[in-house]
């Protein structure tokens, strides 16, 4: 496990830009795996500078996202779909065609998940997974108690989760209350994991995610018998 501390939410934005773009530059036909939430958008925003100033060609690049209301298309503001438009691809030359998100409007879930697992698969699985964590340790949708060995599934979202995103809906009442996910074991077949956190209320669960027991009442917790984990955080 590598773990660098950053001086400040910019910095860590920057490093964790650096990480992602050096894997694109080393390894122009990579797959990315993408995370929303507010902690990634810096880092996404200077990707975007660079391929601006060009220094960064995603034109072979694929990317898949880790996660998905259920019940949301990618037209809707709130969609984890539109977020990933709006914030990262919109402002590079990734393919729309190369980038991947789980469809919260699938007719059948269960065969979307199976869909999903197969297409990760198809790419040849993931090189680098950025992820955040949190407050309750959860990494994409797999909240405490999830099984380790899971793939993607369909979750409901526990009262912490859905309160910490009510903030982006207006109301805890408008969050969808179900998700698809790629499970825990997806994310630890990635070859690379980059962890990311910001903010002094993420310090605690970034320590016993990194330090403490591992346990499924941590989900991120695991992390920590990947080969290959890169952890940037602030706690400023
Ligand atoms: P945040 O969310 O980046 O908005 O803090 C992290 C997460 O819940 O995975």
């Amino acid at each position: 496990m590598r773990i660098i501390e950053a001086k400040d939410y910019a910095d860590m934005s920057r490093k964790a830009a650096n990480v992602i773009s050096a894997q694109v530059i080393l390894e122009p036909r990579s797959v990315l795996g993408l995370a929303t939430g507010s902690t990634p958008i810096g880092a996404y925003k200077q990707l975007i500078d660079w391929y601006n100033k060009g220094d960064i060609d995603f034109s072979q690049t694929k990317s898949v996202n880790l996660d998905e209301y259920i019940g949301l298309d990618g037209s809707n503001d709130q969609s984890y779909r539109y977020f990933m438009n709006t914030n990262f691809f919109d402002g590079i030359n990734i393919k729309k065609e190369n980038t991947f998100v789980p469809n919260g409007k699938a007719p059948d879930m269960e065969a979307e998940c199976k869909r999903y697992d197969e297409l990760i698969k198809s790419l040849g699985g993931i090189d680098l997974q950025l992820l955040g964590i949190g407050h309750d340790g959860h990494i994409g949708f797999n909240e405490p108690g999830a099984a380790f060995e899971k793939t993607t599934h369909i979750v409901e979202l526990e009262e912490a989760t859905i309160k910490a995103n009510a903030r982006f809906f207006g109301s805890e009442e408008k969050v969808p209350k179900k998700a698809i996910t790629m499970g825990i074991k997806s994310i630890m077949q990635a070859k690379k994991l980059l962890l990311i956190a910001n903010g002094p209320d993420k310090k605690d669960i970034v320590e016993k995610a990194l330090h403490g027991p591992v346990t499924p009442m941590v989900p991120a917790s695991i992390l920590q018998f990947h080969p290959n984990l890169t952890v940037v955080y602030c706690f400023n």
